[in-house]
């Protein structure tokens, strides 16, 4: 089973139905809903931009939503919440609703993933690497898929470092629960590329995200906490999962 990796969405082809989708975004978008998830949020829906963030709330009858995303990395103004994870970590502000969320690079790439594989994309981070990659390797057997695809968002449509890296442990761990599980792994060039980075980083987790080009960033701008937070391997064991419409924890 090929396991390949695009540094960017723009690197998809235009079409690649069947295929098993994960998208990646450390700095910040899945990192951020997979602790909104786990703090109980009931789903998050990802949009493409704030304006479509209000339409569907006007559209919606749901009372219990909360509005979340960022530009630039900052929060988008009138929304509630952010893109820092520890915005989404007090349970009982987010338990139960609904979270409306649109970020620069990460929820536009899980649009274009669903769009093209069309089923559900996987959300993965460093804090959910173990159980994103069990849940994988789970859908890969039942399913037995061609491809496996790992989407790293990105940034402006350049790769970013830190999820090259998360996508190589990603990549790692795939080849060896594959091969467990009788499937024999066929890594592209581009995962080979992101399991050597990840294997000469292996033990600088959190050096891979301040030295990195988003991070850098998002550390000048007063988030150096959040790099913390998202270099936290397996903080949760959960693999959310995006079904074109919301996203929510569970099987697919
Ligand atoms: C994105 O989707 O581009 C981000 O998650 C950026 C950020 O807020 O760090």
């Amino acid at each position: 089973m090929k396991i390949d990796a695009f540094l960017t969405p723009r690197l998809l082809p235009p079409r690649f139905e069947g295929a098993i989708c994960v998208v990646i975004d450390v700095l910040r978008a899945t990192t951020t809903i997979i602790a909104a998830l786990a703090n109980g949020a009931r789903e998050v829906r990802p949009c493409l931009n704030a304006a479509e963030v209000r339409r569907s709330v006007k559209a919606g009858d749901d009372t219990t939503f909360l509005l979340g995303g960022e530009r630039k990395g900052l929060r988008i103004p009138g929304f509630h919440l952010g893109n820092s994870p520890a915005e989404y970590l007090d349970s009982s502000q987010i338990s139960g609703r609904v979270i409306y969320f649109s970020t620069t690079n990460g929820t536009p790439a899980l649009r274009r993933a669903y769009k093209g594989s069309g089923r559900p994309v996987y959300l993965a981070a460093l804090v959910n690497l173990s159980a994103v990659s069990s849940a994988i390797v789970k859908a890969a057997v039942n399913n037995a898929p061609e491809r496996i695809c790992l989407v790293c968002a990105g940034r402006h449509g350049k790769p970013s470092l830190e999820d090259l890296y998360c996508a190589g442990l990603i990549a790692q761990r795939l080849q060896s629960e594959l091969a467990e599980s009788g499937i024999s792994p066929e890594p592209s060039d581009a995962a080979t590329i992101a399991i050597a980075y990840s294997r000469v980083n292996q033990e600088k987790t959190l050096a891979v995200l301040t030295e990195s080009e988003h991070g850098r960033y998002l550390q000048s701008i007063g988030f150096s906490a959040d790099l913390e937070f998202a270099s936290q391997i397996d903080k949760y064991d959960t693999a959310p999962c995006f079904d074109g419409k919301r996203i929510v924890i569970g099987p697919e």
